[in-house]
């Protein structure tokens, strides 16, 4: 599948270099990149030749993670960057350990349980929500670029943004993708004078190929370049984060510069679940990500593996991932605030309880939350938050043999559409509950001040005997969670190689509609889905997923043929 955004894309991007053309060529063919030594797959070719050129240079995946993040946020801003926040997965080739950062964008100290409610107690809708600058959460990019480096960086910290200068001073022609979603925000975009400045030059909506400076952004990259992530939480970027969100138009929000100043990374434990012989790591609470992909396919590890085209595997898929959704409305966000069962929900005791439910043969009529072990008993209401499809994703893996996964986002598409310095800020405060409360009962995602909006971003870090044999992850929203469990699935069950299991056509099921990929093979199962008791939805569904696989001969990159990255390695 190559849609026409890519082929124009691929014709864009040929004069960047041949390893950029090549790359873009195999993604054409649907093969992999193959590599000895080291590997990078991220959204956007700008960023991707950024992270080769630190590992080309025997920088690890750390630090070519701060040449990629630092590029994403200039050529694809809508997705992520330093306004945002992400979360990242680490595989120490030195220690064979694996730990996670949480980089997590954080509520304002002044934020409520009622930030999204009105005066009467009701919830916002979803868009008055979104815009301006109420949903604005503390960005954590920044500090996370930062924390990943000192640990695991080796090149100085003040070479790894020169692409991301040099590129925002002399400009970089405007993508297919990010023409299209400018010219379809244009509404929202046009609100606010700065934004609309930079997205509309000239009053007109960027024209794909045409060249984008911007250099205001070229200015912050070079601060953070000599003085460190801190000057986006003090001094005159602070300042400026705080005035715009503020002083916003529409939705004046409450961040304050102590907020900012406070701001701190968090290591976590990594969430492994075992899947075939495999143990399956990502980022636990407040992303729901690792116990999520980790449920389904904990779940699925209880049935032998089924044939791609059969609906009994999409039922079983499909309904394991509905079993595990269930659970993560009602248990899952920032177990910083709120008693989690993390251990109990993957636990081998309730995961092979819960597969007894999948031993029928038609559609579950009713999915329910479980009951995992809790070390103590909290009493919560379901949560029925709206994630919209956002985001970026970043595999590395270096040539010391570390590998990096890192799930990026400023939330939806352009965030909050507020704009300072030249990067956008995040909208990551609507991944809260909007609710506090259902029928009396606290909703364990509800906002509270200082605490981590829940989050479907699923980094994930593939083991077996202790060593990695998968880094993956997608943007998409909640809907991350079933193109991460798919994609393992089809590379581990379905020895699909790594460009084709991130091609694969889409069938995931969050609450009980069984979304399927239009305009794919997948169309053909409309009918026996139905059969089995589903309602079916056809739609596009825009993963973006990042993958490399390792293997004893070698490594292989795969990047979506739905988005604009490449793989490159050597
Ligand atoms: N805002 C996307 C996510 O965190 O899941």
């Amino acid at each position: 599948m190559l849609p026409e955004a890519e082929t124009a894309l691929a014709i864009k991007f040929e004069a960047l270099s041949p390893d950029v053309a090549d790359s873009l060529a195999a993604k054409a063919r649907g093969e992999p990149i193959l590599a000895k030594n080291w590997m990078v797959a991220v959204a956007n070719p700008h960023a991707a030749t950024a992270g080769a050129r630190v590992l080309k240079e025997g920088g690890t995946a750390a630090d070519a993670m701060v040449a990629v993040q630092a590029v994403l946020g200039l050529v694809e801003p809508q997705s992520s960057g330093i306004g945002g926040g992400a979360f990242l997965v680490w595989f120490d080739a030195t220690t064979g350990k694996l730990t996670t950062l949480d980089g997590r964008e954080t509520a304002p100290m002044a934020a409520t349980p009622q930030l999204f409610q009105n005066t009467n107690g009701e919830r916002l809708r979803f868009w008055d929500a979104v815009v301006g600058g109420r949903s604005v959460g503390v960005p954590g990019t920044p500090a996370l670029m930062e924390a990943a480096h000192k640990r695991w960086g080796q090149k100085a910290w003040s070479g790894l943004f020169a692409e991301a200068i040099d590129l925002a001073e002399s400009g970089f022609p405007v993508s297919p993708r990010l023409a299209a979603l400018v010219a379809g925000d244009a509404d929202r975009l046009r609100q606010f004078s700065d934004t609309a400045a930079y997205f509309f030059r000239g009053g007109e909506a960027l024209v794909e190929g045409s060249r984008l400076t911007n250099a205001e952004y070229a200015d912050v990259m070079r601060q953070m370049s000599t003085e460190g992530a801190q000057v986006i939480y003090s001094g005159d970027i602070a300042q400026a984060i705080v005035d715009t969100v503020r002083g916003a138009k529409s939705n004046p929000g409450v961040i304050s510069l102590t907020d900012l100043d406070t701001y701190k990374v968090k290591e976590r434990p990594a969430v492994c679940t075992p899947f075939r012989g495999h143990q399956v790591c990502g980022m636990g609470p407040p992303s729901s990500g690792a116990l999520t992909v980790g449920q389904i396919l904990g779940l699925l590890d209880h049935f032998p593996v089924g044939s791609k085209n059969d609906p009994q595997t999409l039922r079983l898929i499909g309904d394991a991932s509905r079993l595990a959704f269930a659970d993560r409305g009602r248990y899952m966000a920032d177990s910083d605030f709120v008693a989690m069962p993390t251990k109990g929900l993957v636990s081998a005791d309730y995961l092979s309880e819960r597969a007894k439910l999948l031993t029928g043969s038609r559609a579950l009529t009713d999915v329910l939350p479980g009951n995992p072990e809790y070390s103590h008993a909290s009493l919560w209401a379901d949560d029925v938050s709206l994630e919209l499809p956002s985001t970026s994703h970043i595999s590395i893996v270096d040539s010391y043999g570390n590998a990096l996964s890192m799930t990026t986002t400023i939330e939806n598409g352009f965030g909050s559409r507020l704009m300072t310095n030249g990067f956008l800020l995040n909208n990551e405060l609507t991944d809260f509950s909007f609710s506090s409360h259902s029928d009396g009962v606290p909703i364990a995602n509800r906002v509270e001040p200082g605490k981590r909006p829940r989050s479907s971003m699923s980094p994930t870090i593939v083991l077996k005997g202790g060593l990695p044999t998968l880094v993956i992850g997608s943007p998409g929203g909640s809907r991350i969670i079933g193109y991460v469990a798919e994609a393992i699935v089809a590379h581990v069950d379905w020895g699909m190689n790594v460009q084709a299991a991130v091609s694969i056509p889409h069938a995931v099921n969050r609450f009980g509609t069984f979304d399927l990929e239009k305009n794919t093979s997948l169309e053909k199962m409309v009918e026996p889905m139905e059969a089995l008791g589903y309602k079916v939805k056809l739609r596009a569904l825009n993963s973006g997923l990042h993958a490399i696989s390792i293997a004893k001969d070698g490594l292989a990159g795969g990047a979506d043929p739905r988005r604009e990255g490449i793989a490159l390695g050597q």
